[in-house]
Formats: structure tokens, C-alpha cells, sequence
């Protein structure tokens, strides 16, 4: 199917489930993710790198919940293993239509201390990671797919400590608006979503409780986000009606400046 100038998101393939790939599948942002997905009528192919359990357990829920999923594992940063899920979205659900791409890694430290093989594992992951992950989508996204990157609310925000992460995410948002713009005339959309402080192991580990609530705190809602939260913008991004925002960063953050 091609897409025409002025086709809708209708045009989409109508035959089968709609179909899903969620790196990061396994926990945080990207296990909601795959659950609201799944809830929403997608057929959701749970990537996961080291939880297996975890997101065997995300599959059984959904799974009981009446929603169609299988776990995959694939490091995002391997291009034989991105390759290999997307041909099993394919071969078991007959396409992909939306990929989310939640799998992340983060350091905190401040620049004059920072370990290289610590940036090199979050670079590795969130830039590599972004770019493999992207660059599969781009080839295979069927017309009227949508394709998700995550950035972070820190890289407005410059709080120290966050340089090697933040950076990695300034890498993830320049991907993501030249690939909005690559795919002209393909009907799918690229767009990225900057969460603030979310209530995750990501955003949790190695936090004191009085660091979480000053953090927490910052918000005019005054509160951590949850991971439903985000994965509520992710499921309006890839769903019928947010299909005209394209090309954007979306600070999604309770409002924090
Ligand atoms: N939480 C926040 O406050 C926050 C704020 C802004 C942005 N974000 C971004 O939101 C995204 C999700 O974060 P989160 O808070 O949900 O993190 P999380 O709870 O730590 O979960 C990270 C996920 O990424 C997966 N992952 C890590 N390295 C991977 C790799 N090389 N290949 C494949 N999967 C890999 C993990 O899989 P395994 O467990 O299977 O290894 C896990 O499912 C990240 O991109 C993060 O940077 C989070």
C-alpha cells in the first residue's frame, strides 16, 4: 500500500492487529507502555535485554487481560538483534505499525568525575541503541505507523550530574526530528517524549528519599510521574488521534521548568 498526498491514518494496513514493538518492554515507562498498547487493540512484541521474567510476567498480564503479546529479547544496540525483532513482529503478527522505543540506560555523576565506560554504556544504549532501533523502523513501518523515541526533560533542565545522560538524549532528539523529515511521503510519524522525574528504578536507584522529594516536589503538580502517565502519551502518539503531531519533542513532566 502507498501512501497518496492527503491520505489519513485510515490508510493503514486493515487486515490483522495493529502491531507494536516496545524496546525497554520489561520494566519502568516501557512495561506500561506495552500493557495501555496492548489494552488499546495493538498485538505487543515485549522487548526486553537482561528480564526475561519481567517481561514474561508483563506478556502473562497481558495476555490474561485478553490482549495478544510475546517477549523478545534483543539488545538495542545489537543491529542482528534488532533485525531479528522485527522479522518476529512480522512473521507472527504480519507487520509493525508502531515502535516504541523506551529502552534506556542512565548515569549520574558529575563530568569531572565520570567513569568513560560508564558513558560509553548509557552512549552505547541511548544513542546506538536509538539510532539501530530508528533506523530498522524506518525501513520496515508499514503507512500510518508511528515511531517514538525517548529524550528526557533533564536536557532543558541542566541539572548537574546528568551531563553524560543528557547529552545521550540531546542525540535522541536530533535523531528523531531528521527522521520525522526523512520519511516524508511514507504517512508515519516520528516523535520523541521527554519525561521529567518518573517514578522508575531508572529515576530511583541511588536516590536518597529527601533528593526523590525535592525532585518530586519541583513540578507545579507537585508530584513524580508515574509510568502510566507516559505511557498515556505514548498511546496517544501512536494511536488514530494524535497521528497529526509530527517531528516534536513532547516534555511531558508535570510541568517542571
Ligand atoms: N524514569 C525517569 O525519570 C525518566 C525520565 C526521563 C526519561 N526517561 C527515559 O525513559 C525511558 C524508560 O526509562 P525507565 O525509567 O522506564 O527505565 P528503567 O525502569 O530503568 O527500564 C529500562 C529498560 O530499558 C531496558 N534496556 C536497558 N538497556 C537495554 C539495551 N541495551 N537493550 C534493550 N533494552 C535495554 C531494560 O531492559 P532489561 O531490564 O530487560 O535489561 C528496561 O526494560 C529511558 O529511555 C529513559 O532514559 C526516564
Amino acid at each position: 500500500m502507498t501512501s497518496q498526498p492527503g491520505s489519513t491514518h485510515s490508510d493503514r494496513p486493515t487486515t490483522g492487529p495493529r502491531v507494536a514493538i516496545v524496546t525497554g518492554g520489561s520494566r519502568g515507562i516501557g512495561r506500561q507502555v506495552a500493557r495501555q498498547l496492548a489494552a488499546d487493540g495493538f498485538a505487543v512484541v515485549v522487548g526486553y535485554a537482561g528480564s526475561k521474567e519481567a517481561a514474561e510476567d508483563v506478556v502473562r498480564d497481558i495476555v490474561t487481560a485478553g490482549g495478544t503479546a510475546l517477549p523478545a529479547r534483543a539488545d538495542v544496540a545489537d543491529e542482528s538483534d534488532v533485525s531479528a525483532l522485527f522479522e518476529l513482529a512480522e512473521s507472527t503478527y504480519g507487520g509493525v505499525d508502531a515502535v516504541v522505543n523506551a529502552a534506556g540506560r542512565m548515569a549520574l555523576s558529575p563530568i569531572a568525575d565520570l567513569d568513560l565506560d560508564e558513558l560509553d554504556a548509557v552512549h552505547r544504549t541511548n544513542i546506538r541503541g536509538t539510532f539501530v532501533v530508528d533506523r530498522e523502523a524506518a525501513r520496515r513501518l508499514r503507512p500510518g505507523g508511528a515511531l517514538v523515541n525517548f529524550s528526557t526533560s533533564v536536557l532543558g533542565l541542566s541539572f548537574p550530574g546528568y551531563g553524560a545522560y543528557a547529552a545521550s538524549k540531546g542525540a535522541v532528539e536530533a535523531l528523531t526530528l531528521i527522521l520525522a523529515r526523512e520519511l516524508r511521503g511514507r504517512d508515519i510519524t516520528v516523535n520523541a517524549v521527554a519525561p521529567g522525574p518518573t517514578a522508575t528504578d531508572l529515576f530511583l536507584d541511588g536516590k536518597d528519599e529527601e533528593t526523590v522529594a525535592r525532585l518530586a516536589a519541583q513540578p507545579p503538580l507537585e508530584r513524580l510521574g508515574t509510568p502510566q502517565d507516559i505511557a498515556s502519551v505514548v498511546a496517544f502518539l501512536v494511536g488514530p488521534t494524535g497521528h497529526w503531531v509530527n517531528g516534536q519533542v513532547l516534555r511531558a513532566n508535570g510541568g517542571i521548568v
